[in-house]
């Protein structure tokens, strides 16, 4: 099995450092030659990885395209670019739609749409996926968690909540720097809040169903100190803040026809 793989930026070293340490049998993965210093480490670190000379030399040596270029700089990329009818194309770009992606692959004989994030250096994360057929299942198998999703609105807004890493880490820096005030040290500090909200996650991960609602209900005892918290920070407009933000940016994505 031949991955080939356009745009050699962060994403695309993720997957790439994820499937060269996890347990997938007989992939060659062959990268373009940008970004040079990714690519070149990349190429140098592990044997199954070649780079190179260009992006049609990684389509012609591959059978499976993942496309990890920025939305600006892909439809140029992908016009000037001779793809196969044996094509199969897996995009990580997130603006640019199936039907649109199709024809600028074409003929490529498939293209699905997925979602890995930087976890998956770690094989521990979601993967939404859309359209994929079984052989890119099996291959996001080896990073995290494949999870079908049927239609594009759906993917988009899923892709919406990517956007909360960056919110979701300042605010455990924001917690951190409160403890820290308190007199806590900064190791133990955020040891504690790394763990806490990894421990409140795993244990909304095992549930089945998973409700939220019931989760935060069951630590609220009356009167209690998570009730208190968690009033005062609904009624001084946090949870508003985050809807805000991802109506936001679901806006940036196309709309179904
Ligand atoms: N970062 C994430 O967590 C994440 C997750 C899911 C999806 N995505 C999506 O994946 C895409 C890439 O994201 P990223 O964060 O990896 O961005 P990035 O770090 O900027 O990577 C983009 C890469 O494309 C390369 N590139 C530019 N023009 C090229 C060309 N003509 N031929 C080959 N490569 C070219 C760039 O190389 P140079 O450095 O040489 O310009 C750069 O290495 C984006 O659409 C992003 O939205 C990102």
């Amino acid at each position: 099995m031949n991955i080939g793989f356009i745009g050699i930026g962060k994403i695309a070293t993720a997957v790439i450092e994820g499937l060269c340490s996890s347990e997938i049998e007989g992939a060659k993965l062959r990268i373009s030659p940008r970004n040079e210093e990714n690519s070149v480490r990349l190429a140098a670190k592990y044997l199954t990885v070649t780079r190179m000379e260009s992006n049609q030399e990684v389509l012609d040596h591959s059978e499976i395209i993942v496309l990890a270029l920025r939305p600006p700089q892909a439809e140029e990329v992908l016009r000037n670019l001779k793809f196969r009818k044996e094509h199969l194309i897996v995009s990580l770009i997130p603006l640019i739609k199936h039907d649109d992606l199709a024809a600028m692959t074409a003929p490529a004989g498939k293209v699905c749409r997925a979602i890995p994030l930087p976890p998956v250096v770690n094989h521990n994360c979601p993967i939404p996926l859309f359209n994929a057929p079984e052989i890119v299942v099996d291959i996001f198998n080896n990073l995290g968690q494949p999870l079908m999703v049927i239609d594009e609105n759906q993917l988009h807004a899923i892709w919406t909540l990517t956007c909360l890493i960056t919110p979701y880490y300042d605010l455990l820096q924001e917690l951190s720097i409160w403890t820290t005030d308190h007199g806590v040290d900064k190791t133990i500090a955020n040891q504690y809040i790394a763990n806490l909200f990894q421990a409140l996650s795993y244990t909304a991960q095992i549930a089945d169903p998973i409700e939220f609602d019931e989760l935060a209900k069951h630590a609220a005892t009356p009167n209690g100190m998570n009730e208190q918290a968690g009033k005062a920070i609904r009624a001084d407009g946090a949870h508003s803040a985050y809807r805000e933000a991802a109506d936001r940016i679901l806006e940036r994505f196309p709309k179904e026809l």
